[in-house]
């Protein structure tokens, strides 16, 4: 059974029909790749997997359970986490307890447990300091835990979010755009972390991305968005040097 598979997916805003029966099957543990012009309907298509914009029409399956129109915080819960086009941090929060933030959605203990701060909420407070520990080590950004995340540097911030949105522990993680605005060396360490979070956490990614080296060098499938209708979709080195793909795309 594939890990995700969207059927037909669709959104209008008003008059402008954005995405249109989009499909995407993708199993586990694959690193998937979404490409397209700006303007083709990507982020969108992230916004509906994520139940940030509920869909006009179609499905969507995530390990067999269907998640179409379910909120945010369910759609997390049920395994899909995301990062930002733009980053999304809170930046006047430690780096550390941006982790803790998205740990704490797996919490569980009531709400009122740890307004009361009860034993078991110091227990669980404890073990997510520790997870959340862990979790940064992973990332080289352990030295950095009482650092305020807006003055990491850049690339840093970008992994944080990654390990954010890790920390949620889910199924299948979806970028939107991690390399934007990265120097070169940035973009190669991020390459190298995508394959290791796939490696060494299981994961399956789905990931937005303009820079080609960065998407022949990670993605081992694409599906192409042009004005919001799949173009061409397949093995990466297929997709690429499809006719109509770098007509309407790579030509640019
Ligand atoms: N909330 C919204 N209201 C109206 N139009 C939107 C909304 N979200 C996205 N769009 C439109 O949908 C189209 C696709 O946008 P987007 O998914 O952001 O493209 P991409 O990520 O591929 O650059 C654009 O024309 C955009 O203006
Ligand atoms: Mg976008």
């Amino acid at each position: 059974m594939a890990l995700l598979e969207v059927k037909n997916l669709g959104i209008s805003f008003g008059g402008l029909r954005a995405v249109d029966g989009f499909n995407i099957t993708i199993e586990k543990g694959q690193l998937y790749g979404l490409i397209g012009p700006n303007g083709a309907g990507k982020t969108t298509c992230f916004n509906m997997l994520t139940g940030v914009y509920t869909p006009t029409d179609g499905t969507i399956t995530l390990d067999g359970k269907d998640i179409t129109g379910k909120k945010t915080v369910e759609i997390n819960k049920e395994g899909i986490a995301r990062t930002f086009q733009n980053i999304r941090l809170f930046k006047e929060q430690s780096v550390l307890d941006n982790v803790k933030i998205g740990l704490h959605n797996q919490m569980p203990y009531s709400t009122l447990t740890g307004i009361l701060r009860l034993p078991k909420y110091r227990k669980v407070e404890a073990e997510m300091n520790e997870k959340a520990m862990e979790l940064l080590k992973v990332f080289d950004l352990d030295k950095e835990a009482d650092f305020l995340a807006s003055n990491l540097p850049y690339g840093k911030q970008r992994k944080l979010e990654i390990a954010r949105a890790l920390a949620t522990n889910p199924k299948l993680l979806l970028l939107d755009e991690p390399a934007a605005g990265m120097n070169p060396n940035e973009t190669k360490e991020l390459m190298e972390t995508i394959h290791f979070v796939r490696d060494e956490f299981d994961m399956t990614v789905l990931l937005i991305e303009h820079d080609m080296k960065l998407v022949s060098g990670i993605c081992e499938e694409l599906t192409v968005l042009n004005f919001g209708q799949v173009l061409a979709q397949g093995k990466t080195s297929d997709v690429l040097n499809d006719p109509q793909v770098i007509k309407a795309y790579l030509g640019e």
